[in-house]
């Protein structure tokens, strides 16, 4: 029941420090960033983190100077991160399916997509589509290899991400991590893809 907000709200309940959560923004924030840039991430331009969880790479990223939405459909999450940030970003609780706000000019995605049922993965990058302007970036990290019993997060090679995404995207990078959380180090990859 993965795409429930309750499902996601008992862990945030139950754990208080989810084990996803690193209590900081992911080193895959300036790596992206980097990567980004000089395939068009405008500077200052209006980003969406969704299932930013307690906020960690929205804050980083407003620190950036991009103005930053932050979205997650649990409410647990989106409490702790307000008390965290603040007004630093702003921070919704939404479906990223079937929100109304937007559009984007980039998307920072980082354990949102591996964290749905792989059913989902179509209707996922039609919404990311939905939700950029017309040339924006989806700037991923995602898992090709997941420890521990089943998901989520749910793996994914990079030939069936570039598969999934060329639906409605032009896929610009796609290759390993080099600069994951100790934790993660050998089993992510980066993607950033230009909605068409
Ligand atoms: C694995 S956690 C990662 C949280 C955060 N990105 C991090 O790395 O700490 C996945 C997050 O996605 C959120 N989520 C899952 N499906 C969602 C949906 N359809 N819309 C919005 N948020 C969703 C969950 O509530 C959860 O906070």
């Amino acid at each position: 029941m993965t795409k429930h907000p309750d499902y996601w709200n008992r862990i945030y309940e139950d754990e208080g420090r989810p084990g996803w959560d690193m209590a900081g923004a992911t080193p895959l924030v300036r790596e992206l960033l980097d990567l980004a840039r000089p395939l068009g991430l405008q500077a200052g331009g209006d980003l969406v983190v969704p299932g930013c969880g307690y906020g960690h790479d929205a804050a980083e990223l407003a620190a950036e100077g991009f103005r930053v939405t932050g979205l997650d459909f649990a409410p647990l999450a989106i409490q702790g991160a307000t008390e965290r940030y603040g007004a630093k970003v702003a921070w919704h609780q939404d479906d990223w399916f079937t929100t109304a706000l937007g559009p984007w000019d980039a998307i920072f995605d980082h354990t949102c997509f591996v964290a749905m049922d792989p059913v989902r993965r179509p209707d996922y990058v039609k919404a990311c589509a939905a939700h950029l302007r017309p040339g924006g970036l989806w700037m991923a990290a995602l898992f090709h290899e997941v420890k521990g019993p089943a998901g989520p997060p749910h793996a994914i090679s990079m030939p069936e991400m570039r598969a999934l995404a060329e639906a409605h995207f032009d896929v610009l990078h796609l290759a390993e991590a080099t600069a994951s959380h100790p934790r993660r180090a050998g089993r992510e990859f980066l993607m950033v893809a230009r909605r068409r």
